[in-house]
């Protein structure tokens, strides 16, 4: 059955404040997910949501939209009346946490201490705080309160897993790509972190990497494939944390700077022309600026994405690069890239294996793609 959407007041959506609903907006008379539950609302946030036409949330979260709602209203009324208390959500806590904030409740219509700020919150009172009806904190110890909470969502995805963390990469490269703000470049900065932890972790396994490689392209898909291979590809060459994590980020980039380029230019099925084609491949470039404006300065990352079109021959673009002035996460990048677009090509996809078109690629790329690196890559997909 179609999922119904219900469009919302985005006067409605509360600053520094995590969403218990998932949140769309309508792109080209599609409905595309903005901002997923669990989310935080920054104040940029807000901005960016006031310049937002329509926002829509589906039918199954009705419910948690109308509580949010609710809890608004709540928080809004209390500190008016009570003058200094806010009104918290006994989730929030959990055995375990040493409070930074004391924790009120209301007893007889009268706001009365419960917890003192340094205790720690033990299995009887985790249940105490569950029968309290409202709960409430004071409002100098707000910024307290949320710091512990922005903690506790760091945790929460730290313990995420692989499937997880990637379906937060992709809705985050989604909303990137159809919206072109990419202002959001540094969300994904913990989340390549978490992404690098798993591949070198004991939980990483191939097949269930295998398994979120996306065969239907779109931009955000293809970005996500290439820093899976890339991933990989830098793992087997024992590159160090640090530079998996640059390189998983920078595979990520490679295609940002597509934001800049017209969407008709983009999407066109018929050949290119010579205008267009200039235009296209300015891409690397844009990704390149893009990329420094969101505070990426690492050189590695940045030529990955500048020069992951250069061919060791000097084919390439933009800059005619050759051999060994091409850096080894341009060549990593550019062989992942290459490798995705071709499986995923529907004249091949169906009738290629995955073998197959390593092999190809080597052929048809020979003197182009750095060799070893792909002969890395065929024992990898072999594996
Ligand atoms: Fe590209």
């Amino acid at each position: 059955m179609k999922t119904k959407y219900y469009r919302i007041n985005k006067k409605n959506i509360d600053k520094d404040r995590a969403l218990t609903f998932s949140i769309y907006t309508s792109q080209a008379n599609k409905l595309a997910l903005l901002y997923k539950t669990h989310s935080m609302i920054t104040q940029k946030d807000i901005k960016s949501i006031a310049s937002i036409d329509k926002l829509y949330i589906s039918a199954e979260d009705v419910q948690k939209y109308k509580a949010y709602i609710s809890d608004q209203t709540n928080t809004k009324k209390v500190p008016q009346r009570k003058n200094k208390f806010f009104k918290v959500n006994q989730k929030s806590i959990d055995v375990g946490d040493a409070l930074e904030f004391s924790l009120y409740t209301v007893v007889e219509k009268k706001v009365s201490a419960l917890f003192a700020r340094g205790h720690t919150i033990t299995r009887t009172n985790k249940k105490e705080l569950s029968l309290c009806k409202k709960l409430y904190i004071s409002g100098k110890e707000v910024q307290n309160f949320k710091t512990h909470v922005a903690q506790k969502i760091e945790k929460q995805k730290a313990k995420a897993d692989i499937r997880t963390i990637s379906s937060e990469i992709t809705a985050i490269l989604e909303h990137i790509f159809q919206t072109a703000e990419t202002s959001r470049v540094r969300e994904l900065f913990p989340l390549v972190k978490l992404l690098t932890k798993y591949l070198l972790s004991k939980r990483f396994q191939l097949q269930k990497l295998k398994e979120l490689l996306v065969y239907e392209y779109t931009t955000q898909t293809h970005s996500l494939n290439v820093a899976l291979y890339a991933g990989l590809l830098g793992k087997e060459l024992k590159l160090t944390l640090s530079e998996l994590n640059e390189l998983i980020l920078s595979a990520l980039l490679h295609d940002v700077g597509k934001t800049k380029i017209p969407l008709k230019t983009l999407y066109k099925v018929e050949e290119l022309s010579e205008h267009e084609h200039k235009e296209l491949r300015k891409h690397p470039t844009m990704g390149f600026s893009i990329a420094r404006e969101a505070s990426v300065i690492n050189q590695k990352i940045l030529s990955g994405i500048h020069h992951h079109h250069e061919r060791l021959d000097g084919s390439g673009y933009p800059n005619g690069l050759k051999g060994e002035h091409i850096s080894l996460f341009a060549r990593i990048i550019g062989i992942c890239d290459t490798y995705d677009a071709m499986s995923t090509n529907r004249t091949f996809q169906d009738s290629k294996k995955m073998f197959d078109v390593l092999l190809e690629m080597k052929k048809d790329m020979q003197g182009k793609l750095d060799g070893e690196l792909i002969n890395t890559f065929i024992k990898l997909k072999t594996a």
